[in-house]
């Protein structure tokens, strides 16, 4: 069996196509959605990122407002930034890009943004609402993977989901999202002591660990949907996935690409938590 490839590009390109109309409906209203993008040193794979981060933004419509601080900012710098950007009525969504350069305390600056534009979803506040079943920011990696699932007709009701990656970002809210869907699910992590017997038992497989084809064929039970949150480099500069694709195809019912499948979906995502905080702030409903 060769499995059906999730495409995350087409699956994503239909979402901003949607945005983009629900943004000019918005301008009409004289809303413009706004997202402030900051980035602190140069990371190269930070800077890529934040790069396609705005030029998405430029695409569908959304005002970017770019920070480009240097590693030398202080604690105290970033957070009075983040503060001015609390409170220019412009921004409707911050992402601070991850990681911050050493000697910067990450955990502050993220939970300083505003719970009402915490883009992300990272903060505690989109965390809590997630495990409350409330409606609220969700963090746009895992809210992909979603997105891709229902796109392709896969109903979690039912399933056995297996997460492989135990993340804040990806892994933890993946498993709440899936179980919001009525999937029993599983969450495995380093410790786990036979995760091919786990990974064997998924209907709907996840892995978001962040090591080069850790899930090998062998590990995909027949016909299973696999979705593949990993994004490595490898030693010769290709971009793969934790999954081996070539090997996990002849095993699974679908299969995400790396690149070409949550990466595109998670950028996506984002304009849709940009879209969804300006239309809050402007007490509109939120049909979406
Ligand atoms: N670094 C890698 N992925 C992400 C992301 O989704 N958001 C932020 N803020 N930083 C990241």
């Amino acid at each position: 069996m060769s499995a059906v490839i999730i495409d995350g590009k087409k699956v994503a390109q239909d979402i901003r196509e949607k945005l983009k109309k629900e943004i000019e409906e918005l301008k009409g209203k004289g809303i413009q959605p706004g997202l402030a993008v900051v980035l602190v040193g140069e990371n190269p794979a930070s800077k890529k990122y934040v790069a396609s981060k705005e030029k998405t933004c430029g695409e569908v419509g959304i005002k970017s407002l770019s920070y480009k601080m240097p590693e030398t900012i202080s604690q105290q710098e970033l957070i009075k930034l983040i503060d001015d950007l609390n409170a220019n009525p412009e921004v409707h969504g911050i992402l601070v890009q991850l990681p911050l350069p050493k000697g910067l305390d990450s955990k502050e600056v993220m939970n300083r943004i505003s719970p009402l534009k915490d883009v992300d979803g990272f903060g505690p506040d989109s965390l809590g609402k997630l495990v409350l079943d409330e409606p609220g920011f969700v963090p746009c990696t895992p809210h992909g993977a979603m997105k891709m699932l229902e796109a392709y007709g896969i109903n979690p009701s039912g399933k056995h989901a297996v997460v492989v990656g135990r993340s804040i970002i990806v892994g933890k809210p993946l498993a709440l999202l899936l179980l919001r869907q009525n999937a029993t699910v599983t969450i495995c992590h380093s410790r786990t002591p036979d995760l091919k017997a786990e990974c064997l038992r998924a209907d709907i497989l996840c892995a978001a660990v962040g090591k080069a084809k850790m899930i090998t064929g062998d590990m995909v039970k027949p016909g299973a949907a696999v979705i593949d949150i990993g994004i490595n480099v490898t030693p010769e500069g290709k971009i793969v996935g934790d999954v081996d694709f070539d090997a996990a195809r002849e095993h699974a019912g679908y299969i995400t690409p790396v690149p070409g499948g949550a990466g595109p979906m998670t950028i996506a995502m984002l304009m849709y938590n940009t879209v969804l905080s300006a239309k809050m702030a402007a007490g509109l409903p939120l049909n979406m």
